[in-house]
């Protein structure tokens, strides 16, 4: 029996499989607004027998998006747009997930198609003044009353997360973004209580998990994606990784993605088959805290094996549901399971 077919229960919810679609831009909203772009490409994914659909960063704030395409979860507004979304994935057949999120000093760019290059059209904000590359805006440095606004954005965003009917909710804490440049001391250069120690550059990240908690049901998984190494001297690492794990753990977030890289620009990556997964395993080796593995895993039985060695408890796609939205089908004909719908039956 496969694992990577079997379910998954985070606390009420039930996913079918670990075959999870990764949070990836489509840089194809309108104001913030879902458009019919979105509502194709993720039921397509759900369709193809994927058990979480992932929605991509969806911005809390109107200056935290990465790019003016962005999807938004700003305003009430965003609602009905992302109601129909989570409808259309149930319908599917998958479990509807959102990744929350504010680009910090990364905000503020044309989509990768147009270019990706900063558009100077409004000034970010980040835990210091220290801009992402030359070229890039130099972010304003959050004071307490911006620390106050962000913490409270997350939340009401968790909240209308709920109102749109999604089941899963994960915070952006991975690629340089705001969250993750608090963690890294490589960006978070504050001398107050949110810069310095690990402990202090944890403390905002981890405010954030509690306000979200608090309106996120206690019925419904809590995940954070980390960027779990800089892989970079002086940067985050993977030790400071598994104590912020604990302290997620502990707030109620029960289950860490993770990614890695993004922080800084110019940093060779080992890029590899695989080459997160040691992150996962490490993290759930050392806590006990269930995690899930991303990166280059493309094939059915390299992701049945991640998990058969106990380093993951999820399976995130990213490109490689891009290129192949029935990919759960040809995992399911290697692993001896079915992935299809009834409706699909004949066809197998
Ligand atoms: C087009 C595209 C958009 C992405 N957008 C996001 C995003 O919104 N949030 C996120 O955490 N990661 C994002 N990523 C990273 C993916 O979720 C994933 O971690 C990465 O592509 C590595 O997995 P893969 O090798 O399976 O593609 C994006 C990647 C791609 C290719």
């Amino acid at each position: 029996m496969s694992i990577l077919f079997s379910p998954l229960k985070l606390r009420s919810v039930t996913l079918k499989n670990r075959i999870t679609m990764s949070p990836m831009c489509q840089y194809s909203a309108q104001d913030g607004q879902v458009t019919d772009w979105h509502r194709l490409h993720y039921p397509t994914r759900a369709v193809g027998g994927v058990g979480l659909i992932m929605v991509e960063a969806t911005a809390v704030e109107p200056r935290g998006v990465i790019s003016p395409d962005d999807l938004g979860i700003w305003s009430d507004e965003h609602l009905a747009g992302l109601q129909e979304l989570t409808q259309r994935i149930k319908a599917a057949g998958a479990v509807p997930g959102i990744q929350t999120a504010h680009a910090g000093r990364k905000s503020g760019t044309s989509s990768p198609w147009t270019g990706g290059k900063p558009l100077h059209r409004w000034t970010p904000v980040a835990p210091s003044p220290l801009a992402f590359q030359e070229g890039w805006a130099v972010p304003e440095e959050l004071n307490i009353q911006g620390l106050d606004e962000v913490r409270a954005a997350f939340q009401k965003a968790a909240a209308r997360s709920l109102q749109a009917g999604f089941e899963v909710l994960e915070i952006h804490m991975a690629h340089g973004y705001l969250l993750h440049s608090f963690l890294s001391p490589l960006t978070n250069r504050r001398t107050d209580s949110y810069g310095g120690s690990r402990e202090n550059r944890m403390r905002f990240p981890l405010e954030v998990v509690q306000a979200v908690r608090e309106v996120w049901p206690a019925e419904l998984p809590l995940l954070v994606r980390v960027s779990a190494s800089d892989w970079v001297g002086g940067g985050w690492e993977i030790s400071d990784t598994v104590a912020f794990a604990g302290e997620l753990h502990q707030r109620g977030v029960d289950l860490l993605d993770c990614s890695s890289g993004g922080a800084v620009p110019g940093v060779k990556i080992p890029l590899g088959p695989g080459y997160q997964v040691l992150f996962a395993a490490q993290v759930k080796l050392s806590t006990g805290l269930s995690t899930g593995a991303v990166g280059l895993i493309t094939e059915p039985l390299q992701a049945e094996a991640i998990l058969q060695a106990n380093q993951a408890d999820l399976i995130l796609l990213g490109r490689a549901l891009l290129s192949e939205p029935y990919w759960p089908y040809r995992a399911g004909k290697a692993l001896a399971a079915k992935a299809w719908p009834v409706q699909y039956e004949r066809a197998f």
